[in-house]
């Protein structure tokens, strides 16, 4: 008997060793942790149960018949738990093969997702690899595409997380493009679809790994990660971290952490948040700091539309995802990026039952040509599709602006915003006073420009127009936005909305 065991033993430890201590060294030299080095710290210690630790792939072409096998095939998976709470699992081993996906490869993966959907719980994925396992050819597409089909029948009921720590190439990009939130590690990680060398051949370009998919391309200019972090460790405690705001699943509702932060606490600073002057900027987050629980906030997307800010934080220890204008970039007008970051947010929220609190100061929809042929107004449409397709709790509070079609569009009465608030600052009108004096008295003197711009101003610039009109709630004391927000939240917990059967919408993409 005991030498069975000492050769399961021994087995594991080869097994363990993935492509061994020389793959594992350069993987070392290169800034990373292996892919057992990650799930450890990903999880809570001693929590992970391995499954496959032995599948061998199948393959006999091109010589692999004849290399050495690597006991688990270039990817490790199973689950353990973040914080007491179940998580599943699977991470691209690179010292494998470059972590490339095979036959086996990905029946381990498929695996792992079918067990995630069963028990209703989160899956990671942790990539680093080359893309399909070049030697098995078309078996590897075939891998790849029932992980993609098994992304999609899980969007929407269990949180799906990407974390890219190496390369992602080629077939493996197009998973974590379908899982809720990527992010990237600065310097180690790159995501494309075709790597430098094809993009020389097929279009003379003559571009780097990191220029062409690095975190600094992928967190700005396209948008396709949530955020980067500077190495593995950072990463991994980070995704901890986002773990405790979500729930399990759509169904479970978010996790209820202890919390001792007086949800009625007063912050008297807010008082003065909004500058004399209606065009000076102020920092959103300021507000969102100062209402959250022990002022801790997940900020999603931060380097992408800053002109919007989108993340979690809780009251009351219970999640809400927060969506802000933010009038320190480009005044927080609504754009084509602003509006998909927040659609997207937005949806991400009403699927997994997250109330969202929405921070209104919007000088309205940007102008321009560029903005036109870009698609603004499809963009707009998919965050407005997006809220009033809502069902979970909303309260919306007006600190300044609401211009416009933004101010329908930002959470507002009309489209299903449950708890409307504003602040005495605030200003909901159709436009600002000068532009509309400028279009109803056009050819007038200035200083009668100036005199009907007062006169605009004084009757429309402030809360109560629209909430005379009950468009507005109630005009709150900026100093108690926590208290009202919290208790505005207490009462919406039982919120039960019904909407007419369809088998799926059509959100204008
Ligand atoms: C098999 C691979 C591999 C792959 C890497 N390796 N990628 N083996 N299939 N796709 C192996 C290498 O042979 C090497 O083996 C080890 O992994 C480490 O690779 P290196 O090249 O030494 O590492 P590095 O210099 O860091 O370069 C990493 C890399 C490069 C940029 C990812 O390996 C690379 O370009 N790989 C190929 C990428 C690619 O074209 N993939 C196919 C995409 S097509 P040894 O034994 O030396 O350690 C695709 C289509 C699917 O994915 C579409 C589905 C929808």
């Amino acid at each position: 008997m005991k030498d069975i065991l000492d050769k399961l033993e021994q087995r594991r430890s080869e097994a363990r060793l993935g492509g061994g201590e020389k793959r594992i060294i350069a993987q070392h030299q290169k800034g990373k942790l292996t892919a057992r080095e990650r799930i450890d710290l990903l999880l809570d210690e001693g929590s992970f149960e391995e499954f496959d630790m032995f599948v061998q792939h199948r393959c006999v072409d091109f010589g692999m018949d004849k290399a050495p096998k690597s006991p688990g095939d270039g990817v490790v998976t199973g689950w353990g738990t973040v914080n007491g709470r179940t998580v599943f699992v699977f991470a691209k081993d690179f010292t494998v093969l470059g972590g490339s996906l095979s036959e086996t490869h990905a029946e381990k993966i498929h695996k792992i997702q079918d067990m995630a959907l069963k028990m209703r719980a989160p899956i990671i994925g942790l990539y680093d690899s080359g893309g399909a396992r070049i030697q098995e050819g078309v078996a590897s597409l075939a891998g790849y595409a029932e992980v993609f089909r098994r992304n999609v029948e899980a969007s929407g009921v269990i949180p799906q997380i990407s974390l890219i720590m190496g390369p992602c190439a080629g077939g493996d990009v197009y998973s974590p493009a379908m899982t809720d939130f990527i992010f990237m590690v600065r310097e180690t990680s790159y995501m494309y679809v075709t790597g430098p060398d094809v993009v020389k051949t097929v279009t003379n370009e003559i571009v780097s790994h990191e220029e062409l998919g690095g975190a600094s391309i992928h967190t700005t200019k396209s948008s396709i990660a949530d955020g980067a972090f500077d190495n593995d460790v950072e990463a991994l405690l980070q995704v901890r971290r986002l773990i405790d705001f979500l729930p399990a699943n759509n169904r479970a509702g978010s996790p209820e952490w202890p919390s001792f932060d007086d949800p009625a606490r007063v912050e008297n600073s807010l008082d003065t948040l909004i500058p004399d002057h209606p065009n000076k900027p102020y920092d959103i987050k300021e507000l969102i700091l100062k209402v959250v629980d022990e002022g801790d906030f997940f900020e999603i997307s931060p380097k992408h539309a800053g002109n919007i800010v989108t993340g979690f934080g809780r009251i009351e220890g219970r999640t809400v995802g927060f969506v802000a204008n933010q009038p320190m970039v480009l005044a927080g007008v609504l754009d084509s990026d602003a509006s998909r970051k927040a659609a997207r947010f937005v949806r991400f929220c009403d699927s997994f039952e997250i109330p969202i609190v929405t921070f209104v100061d919007v000088p309205g929809f940007l102008p321009g040509t560029a903005q036109e042929y870009g698609g603004l107004i499809k963009h707009g449409a998919k965050l407005l599709f997006a809220y009033s397709q809502c069902t979970v709790p909303l309260v919306t509070c007006i600190t300044r602006k609401a211009f416009g079609g933004a101010y329908d569009v930002m959470a507002s009465k009309h489209i299903g915003g449950d708890v409307n608030y504003a602040w005495p600052s605030a200003q909901i009108a159709v436009m600002g006073a000068k532009g509309a004096v400028e279009i109803i008295f056009r050819g007038g003197t200035p200083e009668e420009i100036a005199e009907k711009t007062k006169e605009y101003e004084d009757r429309f610039m402030s809360p109560f127009v629209a909430a005379e009109r009950g468009y507005i709630d109630e005009v709150i004391m900026p100093h108690s936005t926590r208290r009202r927000i919290a208790r505005a939240l207490a009462m919406l917990r039982t919120k039960t909305v019904e909407r007419p059967w369809r088998k799926h919408d059509n959100i204008p993409l």
